[in-house]
């Protein structure tokens, strides 16, 4: 994929992305290495500076991964990231993540709108066929808020990772593109 423009805007009706840019960093380190999202996600060692400045350089600026800020529109307040890190082209496929920074003051559903614009992205922009997002089944926020956003569970994986020592159970979602 050609690495995002950095002009790219999308928008939605309380919150748009933006592309991530270095001066992000801090706050991004902040929110993905918060006990929430760390205890919540798949991916569950925290992310030191260097490996947040090497995933930029080699992944972001490369087009391999597309990485959002959610923003809100009236405020411009920063919630989180919403991102695309794996394009499976030959299969006309994209995966989507996304993890929120702790901040009491973030309205209910960002999470669902977020994802949603991500997805109409895909599908309307980059006209990808499907878009996948994997949850850990325990994760009940992040199972209702892809129902929300468009996403049908397609697969539950038993076991199927060796998290903290322990085996997770992981719920497979999917959206296929409605134009195709
Ligand atoms: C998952 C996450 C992005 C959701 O963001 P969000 O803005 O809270 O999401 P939304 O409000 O759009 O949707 C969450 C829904 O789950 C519901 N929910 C929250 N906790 C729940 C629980 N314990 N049990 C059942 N439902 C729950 C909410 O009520 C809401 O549903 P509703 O709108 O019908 O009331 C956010 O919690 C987060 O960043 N978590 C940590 C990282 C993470 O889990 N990332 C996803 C990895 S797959």
């Amino acid at each position: 994929m050609k690495p995002i423009d950095k002009d790219c805007r999308i928008c939605g009706e309380r919150i748009y992305l933006r592309p991530i840019t270095v001066e992000d960093t801090d706050m991004v380190l902040e929110w993905r290495n918060s006990k929430t999202v760390v205890e919540n996600f798949i991916y569950r060692k925290p992310i030191t500076k260097s490996e947040h400045l090497d995933w930029l350089k080699n992944k972001v600026d490369k087009g391999l991964v597309y990485q959002f800020i959610i923003c809100d529109n009236v405020e411009n307040t920063p919630y989180g990231c919403v991102y695309l890190p794996h394009f499976d082209e030959e299969n006309n496929k994209a995966e989507c993540g996304i993890f929120l920074g702790e901040n009491e003051k973030r309205p209910r559903g960002i999470g669902a709108e977020a994802m949603k614009l991500a997805l109409d992205y895909c599908f309307e922009q980059l006209d990808f066929h499907k878009v996948v997002t994997r949850v850990l089944a325990f994760n009940k926020a992040s199972l209702r808020m892809n129902e929300k956003a468009g996403y049908t569970q397609e697969a539950y994986l038993k076991d199927e990772l060796y998290i903290d020592g322990k085996y997770e159970d992981v719920v497979l979602f999917g959206a296929v593109n409605p134009q195709h």
